[in-house]
């Protein structure tokens, strides 16, 4: 690519050979899914749909739009994710706008949206009233509110992350009732107190001494706020499992998301409160264990 930036010859760059050049550029950094991350890039350079690169493969770029391509290269390479490039991630049936103040929603976790959506569909009589603690980008509660019927609710520590998920919310149409605060101070009022069917989160949830040895795609972009749950992960789920109980209504339903090997602490730590029944821990598509559910006795 240099040789030609420097012979000025920026107009030999068509699609086809751009796409080459950088999936071997990116093959030589040891990027993941060189070929798909060059069309994702190259496609969101143009503002076309991947698709259409196939349709226009000898359409040669102009020098904005090159220049364009150039900053996404070097940033992936930097290790930045391909959703924080992009500003997008698709989850569930939808694609999300993300943000350097939002998790980028994991393929893991549409197991909790699995099974929330299947337990909903189950309970056939009135509508049911959901909270998601620590909502990010919204993936989660918007994916259940847009299968579902319910009166919904989400909150979040950070402003951010709530402003990215009130306008996921706005392009999907979707009404969520969105809360700024930590955990389940802003549900204190009376009204909320035994109101919810289902509560469920995603809380950070990984060993405070395990960050430093993520990918740096993860703990060079992603907020930490999101990532730790304190020394041994489990800080926040044992907050969410202690408060819970004041904010479920009887039988109601507590789903969380963990690490695979965090199951049984959260059996024995749930079973211990004594105010539980059916505590499960549930399996991912890969068989990893991923969400533990619970029932308010
Ligand atoms: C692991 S991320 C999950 C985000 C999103 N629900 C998802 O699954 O993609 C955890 C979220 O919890 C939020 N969070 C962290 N501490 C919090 C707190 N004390 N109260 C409320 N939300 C918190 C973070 O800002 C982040 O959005």
């Amino acid at each position: 690519m240099q040789n030609h930036d420097n012979t000025n010859n920026i107009d030999t760059w068509t699609i086809v050979k751009l796409l080459s050049w950088s999936t071997s550029y990116f093959e030589s950094h040891k990027i993941d899914s060189p070929r798909s991350t060059s069309e994702i890039l190259l496609s969101h350079a143009l503002g076309l749909k991947r698709i259409d690169l196939y349709l226009r493969f000898d359409q040669p770029l102009a020098a904005n739009e090159l220049s364009l391509f150039k900053q996404f290269l070097k940033r992936r390479i930097e290790n930045e994710p391909v959703a924080y490039i992009t500003g997008k991630k698709g989850f569930w049936s939808h694609e999300f706008h993300v943000s350097k103040d939002t998790l980028i929603p994991r393929p893991d976790t549409e197991c909790i949206v699995e099974e929330v959506i299947e337990y909903i569909g189950r309970i056939k009589n009135e509508k049911q009233k959901i909270l998601e603690l620590g909502t990010g980008t919204g993936a989660i509660i918007l994916s259940i509110a847009a299968d579902c019927k319910g009166d919904f609710y989400a909150s979040d520590l950070s402003k951010g992350a709530l402003d990215i998920a009130k306008k996921n919310a706005n392009e999907l149409g979707i009404n969520v009732n969105f809360f700024e605060g930590s955990w389940f101070e802003p549900f204190e009022g009376e009204s909320f107190l035994n109101s919810f069917d289902v509560i469920i989160s995603n809380p950070p949830y990984i060993p405070t001494g395990d960050i430093n040895g993520l990918a740096p795609e993860i703990n060079k972009f992603e907020p930490l706020s999101a990532l730790d749950g304190g020394d041994d992960g489990l800080d926040d789920l044992k907050h969410i499992i202690d408060k819970a109980p004041l904010y479920l209504k009887k039988k109601g339903q507590l789903y969380l998301e963990m690490g695979f090997d965090q199951g049984d602490a959260l059996k024995e730590y749930a079973t211990q409160k004594k105010c539980f029944s059916d505590i499960s821990v549930i399996k991912d598509f890969g068989g990893n264990p991923r969400v533990t559910s619970m029932t308010l006795s």
